[in-house]
């Protein structure tokens, strides 16, 4: 749980912060990610030959594969379930398209989203978020046969009634439950203390049927969060009415499950990292770098099944719906760059800048940088800059190959998650799409 700044910090809490030891990152594995993306250099290079770089390289087969995977997990152990591809993670039309296919509905979080999954023809679309406006709750009740709206608050199931009457629908709901009350986190959903009172103002809106609940977190490495929030949820739907537990139809148990090749950190990324850079110090080092672990999506099915089944199913043997995001794009886009400018041994700037995926992203992930050009096994550091003016514009601290010249052409692997979504105008034009399946 986050801690809310209370006071100046102590130079014991400095210390702990500081002291408090990352998981360094496996060398084999390193290398063997580095080794497979080599091996396909051929595969790479041949999409480039009609779009030359800066390109996001999208590979639609990759996509599948772990959405079958993804469903496979929860499908087998579990008698009823439904999947829902959070938009907001990578908003290419391709990428949304292609799950649609493989039996993924869609998760949006605002209008242009919703717009987007009606022109790609879904029929089954669940309409989250905090802060819906009219209009949206006008736009998902005009297709109120495709869409299910998770309410965020009292507030909005008013407004929603009101949208609703107005056409003389009615609209399939649930409501989003707050999982973190402190913080940042409060901004979502109502208190699971409160789904008594919801389910009460509800059946005074005669446009609106509730029936179900969601919950959403983040950044899940493990189940951890996710397995204390069930059991919790459990607890609370035990002491509902009968009445109430007879109308779920559904509970949604979000996204946030992170990919299984963990988080992988520069210097600058680490607590020490952070606290450096705030005294104003350069944290540029190519290494060490650490891995925090996660686990294969199995093992979250593992976990997640049998606590799912004791503390909800058992209450309301509902459908489990899923919303994963991260999870299913990450792999499937890559970035490609190439080298413009030489300034020094160490230091390069390339044709595309960070603009194209909208955060400082490397000042604190690592992820390799391949030269396809000129691919080999040994990592040289070198600052692998863009070409926005800014300093922080960084790809990377090194680079993988043997050397590295003008028109060199760089692979940034597995970067579809909450990078093209968040790729900005600024100052350089954006890359291409490429889509490869
Ligand atoms: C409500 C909700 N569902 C699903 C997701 C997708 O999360 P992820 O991409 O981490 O799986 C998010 C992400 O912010 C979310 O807010």
């Amino acid at each position: 749980m986050t801690q809310t700044a209370q006071g100046p910090i102590s130079p014991a809490e400095i210390e702990a912060a500081v002291g408090r030891p990352l998981p360094p990152f496996p060398e084999a594995s390193l290398r063997a990610f580095v080794a497979r993306h080599f091996d396909r250099a051929p595969f790479y290079m041949d999409a480039l030959r009609n779009h030359p770089p800066p390109v996001y390289l999208l590979e639609t087969q990759v996509l599948a594969a772990g959405a079958r995977r993804f469903m496979a997990a929860f499908q087998g152990a579990l008698p009823d379930t439904a999947f829902y591809y959070a938009m907001k993670s990578n908003n290419h039309p391709e990428v949304a398209g292609h799950l649609l296919k493989q039996g993924f509905g869609l998760d949006v979080s605002g209008g242009p989203e919703l717009a987007a999954a009606l022109d790609l023809g879904a029929l089954d679309i669940i309409f989250s978020g905090p802060g819906k406006t009219d209009a949206e709750l006008d736009m998902a009740v005009r297709h109120a046969e495709k869409v299910v709206v998770l309410m965020d608050s009292f507030g909005e199931l008013g407004r929603l009634e009101k949208a609703a009457a107005s056409r003389g629908a009615v609209v399939r709901t649930g409501v989003r439950l707050t999982t973190n009350p402190d913080g940042l986190w409060r901004k979502f959903g109502i208190p699971p203390d409160r789904i008594e009172d919801f389910f009460q103002a509800a059946r005074s809106c005669p446009h609106v049927r509730l029936q179900g609940l969601q919950f959403h977190t983040s950044w899940n490495l493990s189940p951890e969060a996710q397995l204390r929030f069930i059991e919790m949820l459990g607890g609370v739907l035990r002491t509902l009415p009968e009445g109430f537990l007879r109308e779920f139809a559904f509970i949604d148990i979000g996204g946030g499950y992170w990919p299984e090749q963990g988080e992988w950190l520069h210097p600058g990324g680490t607590p020490e990292g952070m606290i450096r850079k705030a005294l104003g110090q350069t944290v540029a080092a190519a290494a060490p770098r650490y891995r925090i672990p996660s686990m294969p999506i199995e093992g979250f099915s593992e976990a997640l099944v049998p606590s799912i089944e004791r503390h909800l199913r058992s209450v309301v043997p509902c459908r489990i719906c899923f919303e994963p995001g991260r999870w299913l794009v990450n792999d499937a886009m890559h970035i490609i760059v190439s080298v413009v400018d030489k300034k020094a041994s160490d230091l390069v700037i390339t044709d595309a800048g960070t603009n194209a995926v909208g955060w400082e992203r490397y000042e604190t992930d690592y992820f390799p940088v391949l030269n396809l050009t000129r691919p080999a096994m040994i990592e040289h550091p070198c600052h692998i800059l863009g070409a926005l003016c800014t300093p922080h514009d960084v790809w990377g601290y090194a680079y993988w190959g043997e050397a590295i010249e003008p028109g060199d052409i760089l692979l940034i692997p597995t970067q579809g998650a909450y990078t093209y979504s968040l790729r900005q105008e600024f100052i350089k034009p954006l890359p291409a799409v490429v889509v490869v399946v």
